[in-house]
Protein backbone atom coordinates (compact mmCIF):
# COMPACT_ATOMS: atom_id res chain seq x y z
CA UNK A 1 0.00 0.00 0.00
CA UNK A 2 2.39 2.51 1.41
CA UNK A 3 4.31 1.75 -2.96
CA UNK A 4 1.62 2.37 -4.22
CA UNK A 5 0.73 6.14 -2.43
CA UNK A 6 4.69 6.55 -3.01
CA UNK A 7 4.17 6.07 -6.99
CA UNK A 8 0.96 7.93 -6.85
CA UNK A 9 3.01 11.06 -5.33
CA UNK A 10 5.96 10.69 -7.97
CA UNK A 11 3.37 11.07 -10.37
CA UNK A 12 2.06 13.72 -9.21
CA UNK A 13 5.86 15.48 -8.60
CA UNK A 14 6.39 14.91 -12.01
CA UNK A 15 3.13 16.49 -13.26
CA UNK A 16 3.93 19.49 -10.65
CA UNK A 17 7.80 20.27 -12.46
CA UNK A 18 6.20 19.32 -15.85
CA UNK A 19 3.46 22.33 -15.28
CA UNK A 20 6.26 24.42 -13.92
CA UNK A 21 8.55 23.55 -17.13
CA UNK A 22 5.68 24.66 -19.15
CA UNK A 23 5.06 28.00 -16.85
CA UNK A 24 8.82 28.30 -16.97
CA UNK A 25 9.00 27.84 -13.14
CA UNK A 26 7.34 29.56 -10.30
CA UNK A 27 6.54 32.85 -10.91
CA UNK A 28 9.10 35.34 -11.69
CA UNK A 29 9.72 38.72 -10.48
CA UNK A 30 8.57 41.57 -13.26
CA UNK A 31 10.67 44.44 -11.58
CA UNK A 32 13.90 44.33 -9.66
CA UNK A 33 12.03 43.31 -6.32
CA UNK A 34 14.08 43.20 -3.03
CA UNK A 35 13.44 40.01 -2.52
CA UNK A 36 12.05 36.85 -3.93
CA UNK A 37 11.64 33.05 -3.06
CA UNK A 38 13.73 30.55 -4.69
CA UNK A 39 11.65 27.28 -5.28
CA UNK A 40 11.01 25.04 -7.92
CA UNK A 41 8.51 21.44 -7.40
CA UNK A 42 10.74 20.33 -4.43
CA UNK A 43 9.46 22.73 -1.92
CA UNK A 44 5.57 22.77 -3.36
CA UNK A 45 6.11 18.63 -3.26
CA UNK A 46 6.86 18.99 0.13
CA UNK A 47 4.30 21.04 1.24
CA UNK A 48 1.95 19.08 -0.61
CA UNK A 49 3.16 15.64 1.20
CA UNK A 50 2.31 17.33 4.52
CA UNK A 51 -0.97 18.49 3.26
CA UNK A 52 -2.03 14.75 1.90
CA UNK A 53 -0.89 13.43 5.07
CA UNK A 54 -3.07 16.23 7.57
CA UNK A 55 1.19 16.89 9.03
CA UNK A 56 -0.79 20.48 9.25
CA UNK A 57 1.24 21.56 12.88
CA UNK A 58 4.56 21.07 14.85
CA UNK A 59 5.49 17.76 13.69
CA UNK A 60 8.55 15.35 12.16
CA UNK A 61 9.60 18.13 9.64
CA UNK A 62 9.56 20.65 12.14
CA UNK A 63 12.33 17.98 14.06
CA UNK A 64 14.39 17.04 10.94
CA UNK A 65 14.51 20.76 9.95
CA UNK A 66 15.92 21.97 13.55
CA UNK A 67 18.29 18.51 13.30
CA UNK A 68 19.57 19.58 9.99
CA UNK A 69 19.79 23.52 11.06
CA UNK A 70 21.43 22.92 14.04
CA UNK A 71 24.30 21.17 12.84
CA UNK A 72 24.26 23.52 9.78
CA UNK A 73 24.74 25.68 12.45
CA UNK A 74 27.35 23.76 14.96
CA UNK A 75 24.96 24.34 17.65
CA UNK A 76 23.30 21.22 19.79
CA UNK A 77 20.00 22.42 19.80
CA UNK A 78 17.39 24.45 17.25
CA UNK A 79 14.34 25.29 18.32
CA UNK A 80 11.66 26.19 15.27
CA UNK A 81 9.28 29.54 15.89
CA UNK A 82 6.79 30.84 13.49
CA UNK A 83 8.91 34.07 12.97
CA UNK A 84 12.49 35.89 13.28
CA UNK A 85 10.55 38.10 15.94
CA UNK A 86 9.43 35.26 17.84
CA UNK A 87 12.67 33.96 17.96
CA UNK A 88 13.95 36.93 19.75
CA UNK A 89 11.41 37.33 21.87
CA UNK A 90 11.39 33.66 22.98
CA UNK A 91 15.16 33.56 23.02
CA UNK A 92 14.93 36.61 26.10
CA UNK A 93 11.70 35.38 27.44
CA UNK A 94 14.28 31.95 27.99
CA UNK A 95 17.24 33.99 29.57
CA UNK A 96 14.67 35.53 31.87
CA UNK A 97 12.86 32.51 33.29
CA UNK A 98 16.41 30.83 33.99
CA UNK A 99 17.22 33.89 35.93
CA UNK A 100 20.45 34.58 33.41
CA UNK A 101 18.64 38.03 32.99
CA UNK A 102 16.28 40.01 35.48
CA UNK A 103 14.04 43.27 34.48
CA UNK A 104 15.96 46.22 34.23
CA UNK A 105 19.23 44.46 33.38
CA UNK A 106 20.82 45.96 29.97
CA UNK A 107 21.01 44.49 26.34
CA UNK A 108 23.52 46.22 24.22
CA UNK A 109 22.66 46.75 20.72
CA UNK A 110 23.25 48.67 17.54
CA UNK A 111 21.30 51.34 16.98
CA UNK A 112 20.51 50.60 13.38
CA UNK A 113 18.76 47.60 12.65
CA UNK A 114 15.37 46.42 12.70
CA UNK A 115 12.37 46.92 14.91
CA UNK A 116 12.06 43.07 16.48
CA UNK A 117 15.41 43.20 17.77
CA UNK A 118 15.04 46.05 20.31
CA UNK A 119 10.97 45.45 20.91
CA UNK A 120 11.19 42.40 23.18
CA UNK A 121 14.00 43.47 25.20
CA UNK A 122 11.58 46.66 25.84
CA UNK A 123 8.58 44.57 26.29
CA UNK A 124 9.88 42.23 28.54
CA UNK A 125 11.19 45.37 30.84
CA UNK A 126 14.62 45.16 30.25
CA UNK A 127 16.81 48.02 28.77
CA UNK A 128 18.24 48.31 25.15
CA UNK A 129 21.73 50.32 24.65
CA UNK A 130 21.60 51.63 21.78
CA UNK A 131 25.18 51.87 20.32
CA UNK A 132 26.57 53.35 16.75
CA UNK A 133 27.55 51.27 13.86
CA UNK A 134 31.16 50.82 12.34
CA UNK A 135 31.46 53.28 9.76
CA UNK A 136 32.62 50.69 7.39
CA UNK A 137 30.99 47.61 7.55
CA UNK A 138 27.89 49.14 8.86
CA UNK A 139 27.08 46.46 11.91
CA UNK A 140 27.27 47.09 15.61
CA UNK A 141 30.94 48.50 16.59
CA UNK A 142 33.02 47.08 19.00
CA UNK A 143 34.50 50.27 20.12
CA UNK A 144 31.46 51.42 21.09
CA UNK A 145 30.35 48.43 22.82
CA UNK A 146 32.96 49.19 24.89
CA UNK A 147 32.25 52.09 25.81
CA UNK A 148 28.54 50.84 26.43
CA UNK A 149 29.16 48.55 29.26
CA UNK A 150 27.75 49.07 32.98
CA UNK A 151 27.14 47.21 35.66
CA UNK A 152 23.88 46.61 34.48
CA UNK A 153 25.06 44.94 31.08
CA UNK A 154 24.16 41.53 31.34
CA UNK A 155 23.60 40.77 27.05
CA UNK A 156 25.15 42.00 23.65
CA UNK A 157 23.20 41.38 20.82
CA UNK A 158 24.99 41.69 17.44
CA UNK A 159 23.25 41.56 14.47
CA UNK A 160 24.63 40.55 11.23
CA UNK A 161 23.02 43.27 9.23
CA UNK A 162 22.25 42.32 5.54
CA UNK A 163 24.36 39.66 5.61
CA UNK A 164 27.73 40.85 6.33
CA UNK A 165 28.99 39.19 9.21
CA UNK A 166 29.51 41.87 12.51
CA UNK A 167 32.71 41.65 14.05
CA UNK A 168 31.78 38.77 16.37
CA UNK A 169 35.47 37.94 17.11
CA UNK A 170 35.74 40.89 18.96
CA UNK A 171 32.60 41.06 20.66
CA UNK A 172 32.75 37.31 21.85
CA UNK A 173 36.18 38.49 23.49
CA UNK A 174 34.32 41.56 25.37
CA UNK A 175 31.94 39.23 26.08
CA UNK A 176 34.14 36.55 27.57
CA UNK A 177 36.33 39.34 29.32
CA UNK A 178 32.93 41.09 31.28
CA UNK A 179 31.38 37.77 31.97
CA UNK A 180 28.53 38.34 29.26
CA UNK A 181 26.08 36.71 27.18
CA UNK A 182 25.96 36.92 23.49
CA UNK A 183 22.81 36.53 21.10
CA UNK A 184 23.61 36.94 17.89
CA UNK A 185 21.07 37.58 15.52
CA UNK A 186 21.51 36.39 12.01
CA UNK A 187 17.65 36.86 10.60
CA UNK A 188 19.63 38.43 7.56
CA UNK A 189 22.63 36.55 7.39
CA UNK A 190 22.07 32.87 6.58
CA UNK A 191 25.24 31.23 5.58
CA UNK A 192 27.36 34.41 6.35
CA UNK A 193 30.75 33.13 7.94
CA UNK A 194 33.68 34.99 9.62
CA UNK A 195 37.38 33.04 9.60
CA UNK A 196 35.40 29.92 8.31
CA UNK A 197 32.94 29.88 10.94
CA UNK A 198 29.07 30.52 10.05
CA UNK A 199 27.85 33.08 12.22
CA UNK A 200 25.17 32.07 15.19
CA UNK A 201 27.83 29.70 16.19
CA UNK A 202 29.92 32.21 18.35
CA UNK A 203 27.86 33.30 20.29
CA UNK A 204 26.22 32.04 23.42
CA UNK A 205 22.20 32.11 21.44
CA UNK A 206 21.68 32.58 17.64
CA UNK A 207 18.57 33.48 15.55
CA UNK A 208 17.01 33.01 12.17
CA UNK A 209 14.51 34.49 9.95
CA UNK A 210 12.40 32.48 7.16
CA UNK A 211 10.53 35.08 6.08
CA UNK A 212 9.44 34.98 2.54
CA UNK A 213 12.21 37.77 1.66
CA UNK A 214 15.23 36.20 3.13
CA UNK A 215 18.00 34.13 1.73
CA UNK A 216 15.87 31.10 2.06
CA UNK A 217 12.51 30.74 3.59
CA UNK A 218 9.25 28.86 4.91
CA UNK A 219 7.07 31.92 4.59
CA UNK A 220 7.03 32.93 7.81
CA UNK A 221 9.20 30.99 10.01
CA UNK A 222 12.52 31.32 12.44
CA UNK A 223 14.67 29.13 14.33
CA UNK A 224 16.89 29.74 17.59
CA UNK A 225 20.29 27.81 18.02
CA UNK A 226 22.75 27.47 21.19
CA UNK A 227 24.08 24.48 23.27
CA UNK A 228 22.36 25.52 26.63
CA UNK A 229 19.83 22.39 27.51
CA UNK A 230 18.51 24.62 31.05
CA UNK A 231 17.55 27.02 27.83
CA UNK A 232 16.59 24.62 25.25
CA UNK A 233 14.47 23.35 27.40
CA UNK A 234 12.65 26.41 28.69
CA UNK A 235 12.76 27.25 24.73
CA UNK A 236 10.78 24.35 23.97
CA UNK A 237 8.74 25.16 26.56
CA UNK A 238 7.36 28.54 25.76
CA UNK A 239 7.36 27.71 22.46
CA UNK A 240 4.15 26.02 23.32
CA UNK A 241 2.10 27.41 26.09
CA UNK A 242 4.59 26.58 28.86
CA UNK A 243 4.04 22.93 28.58
CA UNK A 244 6.44 20.63 30.36
CA UNK A 245 9.80 20.52 28.32
CA UNK A 246 10.05 17.96 24.92
CA UNK A 247 12.27 15.65 27.03
CA UNK A 248 9.84 14.59 29.74
CA UNK A 249 6.81 14.94 26.98
CA UNK A 250 8.56 12.16 24.73
CA UNK A 251 8.67 9.79 28.13
CA UNK A 252 4.63 9.07 27.38
CA UNK A 253 1.49 10.80 28.30
CA UNK A 254 1.51 9.98 32.29
CA UNK A 255 5.11 10.07 32.56
CA UNK A 256 4.49 13.28 35.28
CA UNK A 257 3.17 13.05 38.69
CA UNK A 258 2.40 16.27 40.52
CA UNK A 259 0.45 16.44 44.37
CA UNK A 260 -1.91 18.35 43.33
CA UNK A 261 -2.67 17.07 39.68
CA UNK A 262 -1.75 13.18 40.60
CA UNK A 263 -1.34 11.37 37.34
CA UNK A 264 -2.04 13.99 34.92
CA UNK A 265 -1.73 13.61 30.26
CA UNK A 266 1.85 14.92 30.10
CA UNK A 267 0.49 17.72 27.46
CA UNK A 268 -1.76 19.60 29.74
CA UNK A 269 0.77 20.61 32.38
CA UNK A 270 1.59 23.90 32.17
CA UNK A 271 4.97 24.71 34.40
CA UNK A 272 4.97 28.26 33.10
CA UNK A 273 3.84 31.30 31.07
CA UNK A 274 4.15 30.55 27.15
CA UNK A 275 3.61 31.52 24.22
CA UNK A 276 2.21 29.47 21.24
CA UNK A 277 4.49 30.48 18.21
CA UNK A 278 5.19 26.54 16.64
CA UNK A 279 6.16 26.29 13.43
CA UNK A 280 4.24 24.24 10.80
CA UNK A 281 5.09 20.88 9.56
CA UNK A 282 4.36 22.54 5.96
CA UNK A 283 6.57 25.80 6.41
CA UNK A 284 9.47 23.25 7.74
CA UNK A 285 9.09 20.75 4.68
CA UNK A 286 9.63 23.74 2.55
CA UNK A 287 12.44 25.14 4.81
CA UNK A 288 14.27 21.44 4.47
CA UNK A 289 14.87 21.95 0.34
CA UNK A 290 15.88 25.60 0.84
CA UNK A 291 18.36 24.67 3.21
CA UNK A 292 20.03 22.05 0.51
CA UNK A 293 19.90 25.22 -1.92
CA UNK A 294 21.55 27.88 0.70
CA UNK A 295 25.28 27.27 -0.72
CA UNK A 296 24.11 28.12 -4.85
CA UNK A 297 21.14 30.79 -3.88
CA UNK A 298 24.42 32.44 -1.84
CA UNK A 299 26.65 32.39 -4.51
CA UNK A 300 24.44 34.09 -6.87
CA UNK A 301 23.55 36.69 -5.01
CA UNK A 302 27.11 37.31 -3.98
CA UNK A 303 27.97 37.20 -7.58
CA UNK A 304 24.89 40.16 -8.04
CA UNK A 305 26.28 41.87 -5.62
CA UNK A 306 30.11 41.99 -7.19
CA UNK A 307 28.79 43.19 -10.47
CA UNK A 308 27.10 45.89 -8.08
CA UNK A 309 29.93 47.17 -6.28
CA UNK A 310 32.16 46.82 -9.53
CA UNK A 311 30.02 49.39 -11.10
CA UNK A 312 29.31 51.90 -7.75
CA UNK A 313 33.24 51.56 -7.43
CA UNK A 314 33.04 53.62 -10.14
CA UNK A 315 31.45 56.55 -7.60
CA UNK A 316 32.88 56.08 -4.67
CA UNK A 317 33.10 60.04 -3.65
CA UNK A 318 29.50 59.73 -4.07
CA UNK A 319 28.49 56.76 -2.39
CA UNK A 320 29.93 53.98 -0.18
CA UNK A 321 29.53 50.32 -1.31
CA UNK A 322 29.22 47.15 1.25
CA UNK A 323 33.20 46.14 3.12
CA UNK A 324 33.15 43.08 4.63
CA UNK A 325 35.77 42.13 7.33
CA UNK A 326 39.08 40.09 5.75
CA UNK A 327 37.80 36.19 6.01
CA UNK A 328 34.15 37.60 5.97
CA UNK A 329 32.01 36.17 4.01
CA UNK A 330 28.82 38.44 2.95
CA UNK A 331 25.48 36.76 2.09
CA UNK A 332 23.84 39.46 0.82
CA UNK A 333 20.48 39.70 1.93
CA UNK A 334 19.79 42.53 -0.19
CA UNK A 335 22.35 44.98 -1.60
CA UNK A 336 23.21 48.04 0.35
CA UNK A 337 24.79 51.45 -0.84
CA UNK A 338 25.29 54.90 1.15
CA UNK A 339 25.00 58.42 0.17
CA UNK A 340 28.28 60.32 0.94
CA UNK A 341 28.21 63.21 3.04
CA UNK A 342 29.23 65.56 0.30
CA UNK A 343 27.33 63.89 -2.94
CA UNK A 344 25.72 66.22 -5.13
CA UNK A 345 22.28 64.66 -4.67
CA UNK A 346 19.99 63.56 -2.49
CA UNK A 347 18.71 59.95 -1.48
CA UNK A 348 15.11 60.84 -2.45
CA UNK A 349 16.64 61.66 -5.88
CA UNK A 350 18.38 58.49 -6.45
CA UNK A 351 15.64 56.26 -5.04
CA UNK A 352 12.78 58.03 -7.08
CA UNK A 353 15.09 57.70 -10.12
CA UNK A 354 15.81 54.01 -9.23
CA UNK A 355 12.17 53.31 -8.31
CA UNK A 356 10.76 54.82 -12.05
CA UNK A 357 12.81 52.20 -13.57
CA UNK A 358 11.16 49.11 -11.59
CA UNK A 359 13.87 48.74 -9.57
CA UNK A 360 12.34 48.36 -5.67
CA UNK A 361 14.24 50.20 -2.85
CA UNK A 362 14.09 50.27 0.72
CA UNK A 363 16.25 51.50 3.46
CA UNK A 364 18.33 50.54 6.09
CA UNK A 365 15.74 49.07 7.94
CA UNK A 366 14.72 50.94 11.42
CA UNK A 367 17.49 53.17 9.86
CA UNK A 368 18.40 53.95 13.64
CA UNK A 369 15.32 52.80 15.84
CA UNK A 370 15.85 55.09 18.59
CA UNK A 371 14.88 57.84 16.53
CA UNK A 372 11.45 55.79 15.43
CA UNK A 373 8.35 56.91 16.52
CA UNK A 374 7.57 54.14 18.46
CA UNK A 375 10.70 53.97 20.18
CA UNK A 376 11.36 57.58 21.15
CA UNK A 377 9.79 57.86 24.61
CA UNK A 378 10.65 54.15 25.41
CA UNK A 379 13.09 53.15 28.07
CA UNK A 380 16.78 53.50 27.12
CA UNK A 381 19.98 54.21 27.37
CA UNK A 382 22.23 56.06 24.06
CA UNK A 383 25.96 55.84 23.65
CA UNK A 384 27.01 58.85 21.72
CA UNK A 385 25.85 60.83 19.03
CA UNK A 386 25.51 57.46 16.81
CA UNK A 387 27.00 59.04 13.71
CA UNK A 388 27.14 56.03 11.56
CA UNK A 389 23.60 55.03 12.46
CA UNK A 390 22.20 58.48 11.76
CA UNK A 391 23.83 58.56 8.89
CA UNK A 392 22.51 54.88 7.15
CA UNK A 393 18.68 56.33 8.24
CA UNK A 394 19.14 59.40 5.82
CA UNK A 395 21.51 57.83 3.30
CA UNK A 396 21.45 53.80 2.65
CA UNK A 397 20.02 52.64 -0.28
CA UNK A 398 18.93 48.70 -0.22
CA UNK A 399 17.96 47.02 -3.49
CA UNK A 400 17.29 42.99 -4.44
CA UNK A 401 20.52 41.05 -5.55
CA UNK A 402 18.42 37.67 -5.42
CA UNK A 403 19.20 34.82 -7.19
CA UNK A 404 15.79 35.21 -9.12
CA UNK A 405 16.96 38.12 -11.04
CA UNK A 406 18.13 37.63 -14.38
CA UNK A 407 21.57 38.65 -16.43
CA UNK A 408 18.66 41.26 -18.02
CA UNK A 409 17.69 42.61 -14.64
CA UNK A 410 21.13 43.22 -13.30
CA UNK A 411 21.91 44.85 -16.24
CA UNK A 412 19.06 47.30 -15.98
CA UNK A 413 20.50 48.33 -12.42
CA UNK A 414 23.69 48.81 -13.81
CA UNK A 415 22.82 50.82 -16.72
CA UNK A 416 20.17 52.82 -14.88
CA UNK A 417 22.49 53.77 -11.84
CA UNK A 418 25.81 54.55 -14.83
CA UNK A 419 23.02 56.88 -16.32
CA UNK A 420 22.50 58.24 -13.16
CA UNK A 421 25.24 59.38 -11.97
CA UNK A 422 26.72 60.17 -15.44
CA UNK A 423 24.07 63.00 -15.53
CA UNK A 424 24.79 63.98 -12.25
CA UNK A 425 28.78 64.10 -12.97
CA UNK A 426 27.45 66.03 -15.85
CA UNK A 427 25.38 68.36 -14.21
CA UNK A 428 28.09 69.29 -11.54
CA UNK A 429 30.62 70.00 -14.13
CA UNK A 430 28.48 72.47 -16.07
CA UNK A 431 27.73 74.04 -12.75
CA UNK A 432 31.43 74.32 -11.91
CA UNK A 433 31.93 75.90 -15.60
C1 LIG B 1 17.82 41.76 12.14
C2 LIG B 1 16.42 41.23 12.17
N1 LIG B 1 15.99 40.63 13.30
C3 LIG B 1 14.74 40.13 13.39
C4 LIG B 1 13.88 40.16 12.31
C5 LIG B 1 12.51 39.58 12.43
O1 LIG B 1 12.29 38.49 11.57
P1 LIG B 1 10.81 38.14 11.07
O2 LIG B 1 10.47 39.06 9.97
O3 LIG B 1 10.91 36.72 10.64
O4 LIG B 1 9.91 38.30 12.24
C6 LIG B 1 14.29 40.75 11.12
C7 LIG B 1 13.40 40.80 9.96
O5 LIG B 1 13.76 40.74 8.83
C8 LIG B 1 15.59 41.31 11.05
O6 LIG B 1 16.01 41.92 9.93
Amino acid sequence: MPKKIDKDLHKIRVLVKDYLLKKNGVPKPKTVGVGWPSFDEKEIMGAFDCLINLRLSQGPRVKEFEQRYAKMMGKKYAVAVNSGSSANLLVLSSLMISGKLKRGDEVIIPASTFATVASPIIQLGLIPVYVDCDDKTWTISPTEVEKALSPKTKLIMPVHSIGNPADIVSIMSIARKHKLLVLEDCCEAHGASLNGRVVGSFGDIATISFFVAHNITTGEGGMIFTDDAELFDILTSIREFGRLPQHILNKGRFSYEDKVLGFYDTRYVFTRLGFNVRMTDIAASMGLEQIKKLDKLNRKRISIARDYSQTLKKYETHVSIPYTLPKGVHSYYGYCFVINPKAPFTRKEITETLEAAGIETRPFFGGCLPDQPGFRDEPKRVVGQLPVSRWLRDNAVFIGCHPALTKEHVKHVLKTLELFFTNIDLKTNKSRQ
